[in-house]
């Protein structure tokens, strides 16, 4: 599981560990655009209810940057850049999933109680899609 090791990292895929405010209160956490997120933050959606067996996602993006975080619960990330698979447990809401550049992703085994939420670079837009997994390795050929 790579680390981002700059924040403001831009490319690739790696992992975020955000900073806590944690006191008898109990826990938590801020997240800004070009401080914590390294990009401008256009749209949040998060999803839950989902359940053992279900894969989400299945999918890359021609130029959206994303992080993931499961706020509760749990659940796994695989991501591909048509190479290299690499799967991620994300089960702290401290971990930020910084997906970003040509990356085929799924989301599976979801724990019950979880609730993955999503800060992305940019508004919905079908067209960003690449839903089929031959037309992505083609991309990823011919970049
Ligand atoms: P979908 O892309 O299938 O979710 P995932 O890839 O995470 O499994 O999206 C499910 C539905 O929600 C689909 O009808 C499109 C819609 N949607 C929006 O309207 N806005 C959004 O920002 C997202 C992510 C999805």
């Amino acid at each position: 599981m790579k680390k981002c090791m700059v924040i403001g990292e831009i490319m690739g895929t790696c992992l975020i560990s955000f900073d806590v405010h944690e006191d008898s209160r109990g826990s938590l956490i801020a997240v800004e655009q070009f401080k914590e997120i390294p990009f401008e933050i256009k749209r949040v959606y998060y999803m839950w209810g989902t359940d053992k067996g279900i894969v989400r996602g299945k999918h890359a993006h021609k130029d959206l940057q994303q992080v993931l975080i499961c706020l509760n619960g749990s659940c796994k990330v695989s991501t591909s850049d048509g190479k290299t698979k690499t799967e991620y447990n994300l089960k702290n809401p401290k971990d930020g999933l910084l997906i970003s550049g040509l990356v085929w992703r799924e989301m599976y085994d979801f724990s019950q109680d979880a609730v993955l939420m999503v800060i992305a670079s940019d508004h919905y837009n079908e067209d960003d899609y690449i839903r089929d997994y031959e037309t992505f390795l083609e991309l990823v050929r011919n970049s």
